[in-house]
């Protein structure tokens, strides 16, 4: 059968389908394919997958995007940095049950990657936006997909989406930027878990330009990310976090699921931006969008300061620490943060204490010690017991509190909230205690 052959049968066979629009299919599979102006229209019709060139640019991409608002918003990209000049592009399963895009000449411009083989592959766009290959004598869950567009995010993170580790598959969804608005090729602006649990026990988002740190969310508290009061309840959405051995992930969801809603990072703007459709006004509307302000940038104020958003200046040294060069700092250069005014005992345990700070964003958790057992008293046992342990806290603050985290080294990346945050201990010197 040939090419045109095959599209009339997916035209006669779609017109039973919600768009009798010209090749348009909900499903693919290995004796189909389509040509560049072909759609693959999810049932409920949400989403569409197909072929399309960014304003300004002369290249063919086969991506995803809404299908019921007028606006062209892509939330995925296949071939992000292998663009397909001219219509010749051509989407099908191959012989090893792989979905692939290939190119005039026939050679695979990308494809997925399914290790295991289906007997009877099947590729389809679900209404939450997720393109799966299966096989189609298997039932449609997640456990049998063999491949899943929202395994390998672009820039865009939608509902009932994993933003973070998978271990057992090894796999780590981070957003990645688009290039520029005309190239959806991965550009310098990431956001998302980079670093690898195993190693990272209390896990926290950051957005990376390059590999430099923009901006860090904290670590998940029990409640919210601990840098994110805006994670709270709302009519729009749920959210949740998911840490185990197997996987750390962060998730929401819809409370309303005719709300058309995402997240998306921006190179240009170097911004993690939720946007909500308005369909009065047709447009998508900013509704939270992060970094927020100066506090939110990386470490503005150095190493054992705090940021307050609403004090002039706007950094300040923690309690028991001075500016490390004075004349910088009273120059609003904080870079180099703040040391200590006396100096820890550290080796006879009894004479260092803590000072506890309420309200805190706490500090960035790379270098950190988690135990989701032990009680804050455990904890401080723990701190006093490692000369280069600063710093301790409850792991999860819902309820009462429970499990013990400790930082080790400077403290970096503080902020404190009039209305959030969270309570930290800090390690002191008996003299600082005692000036108390
Ligand atoms: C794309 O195709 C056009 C016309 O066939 C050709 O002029 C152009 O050089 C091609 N561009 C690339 C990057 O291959
Ligand atoms: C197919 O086309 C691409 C891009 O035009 C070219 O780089 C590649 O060498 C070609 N492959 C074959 C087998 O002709
Ligand atoms: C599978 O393909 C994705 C891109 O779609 C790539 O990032 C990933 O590394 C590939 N995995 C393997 C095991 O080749
Ligand atoms: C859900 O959202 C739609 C569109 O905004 C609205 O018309 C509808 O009333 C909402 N349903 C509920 C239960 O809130
Ligand atoms: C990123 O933000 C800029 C400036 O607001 C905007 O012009 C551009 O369209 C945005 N990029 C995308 C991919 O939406
Ligand atoms: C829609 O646009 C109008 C006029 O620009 C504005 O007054 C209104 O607040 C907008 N509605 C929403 C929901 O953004
Ligand atoms: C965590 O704390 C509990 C309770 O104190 C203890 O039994 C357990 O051994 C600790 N685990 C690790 C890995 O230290
Ligand atoms: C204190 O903690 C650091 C960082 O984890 C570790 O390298 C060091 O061995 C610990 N020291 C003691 C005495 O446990």
């Amino acid at each position: 059968m040939d090419i045109f052959t095959f599209m009339l049968t997916i035209v006669v066979a779609s017109l039973s389908l919600l768009q009798p629009i010209l090749s348009t299919v909900d499903s693919i599979r290995p004796i189909q394919s389509f040509r560049d102006g072909g759609a693959l229209v999810s049932q409920g019709g949400s989403f569409e997958l197909g072929f399309f060139t960014p304003d300004n640019s002369n290249n063919r991409y086969v991506g995803i995007w809404y299908k019921n608002i007028p606006i062209q918003t892509v939330v995925w990209v296949a071939n992000r940095c292998n663009p397909i000049n001219g219509s010749s592009g051509l989407l099908t399963i191959n012989s090893n049950g792989n979905l692939v895009l290939l190119n005039h000449n026939k050679s695979v411009v990308w494809s997925t990657n399914s290790s295991k083989q289906a007997k009877k592959p099947i590729v389809e766009l679900l209404d939450s936006g997720n393109l799966v290959l299966r096989d189609e004598e298997d039932g449609n869950s997640e456990t049998n997909y063999l491949w899943q567009s929202f395994d390998y995010p672009s820039d865009t993170l939608l509902p009932d989406m994993k933003g973070g580790w998978d271990l057992k598959k090894g796999l780590k969804r981070l957003l990645l930027a688009w290039k520029s608005w005309d190239d959806p090729c991965p550009g310098y602006i990431t956001f998302g878990f980079h670093l690898d649990p195993q190693h990272h026990t209390f896990p926290e988002a950051y957005m990376l330009k390059g590999t430099a740190k923009l901006y860090r969310t904290g670590p998940w508290n029990g409640l919210r990310l601990s840098g994110t009061p805006e994670l709270r309840s709302n009519p729009l959405y749920d959210f949740g976090f998911v840490y185990n051995d197997d996987e750390v992930y962060y998730m929401y969801n819809l409370k309303n699921k005719s709300v058309i809603t995402r997240v998306f990072v921006n190179q240009t703007t170097s911004l993690h931006q939720r946007l909500v459709w308005i369909e009065v006004n047709q447009t998508w509307r900013i509704y939270s969008s992060l970094p927020r302000d100066e506090c939110d940038k990386y470490a503005v104020c150095g190493a054992n300061a705090n940021c307050l958003i609403n004090d002039n200046p706007i950094c300040q040294c923690l309690r028991g620490f001075t500016p490390k060069s004075q004349e910088k700092w009273s120059s609003m250069d904080w870079s180099d943060g703040c040391v200590r005014s006396s100096p820890l005992s550290c080796m006879d345990k009894s004479t260092d204490g803590f000072i506890k700070f309420s309200g805190f964003k706490v500090p960035d958790t790379t270098h950190t010690w988690v135990n989701k057992s032990m009680n804050l008293k455990e904890c401080k046992a723990k701190c006093l017991s490692n000369c280069s342990c600063t710093a301790y806290t409850n792991s999860d603050i819902s309820g009462k509190g429970s499990g013990c985290v400790i930082w080790y080294g400077d403290l970096m990346d503080i902020r404190q909230f009039t209305n959030a945050g969270q309570d930290i201990f800090i390690r002191m010197s008996r003299l600082e205690l005692g000036m108390m």
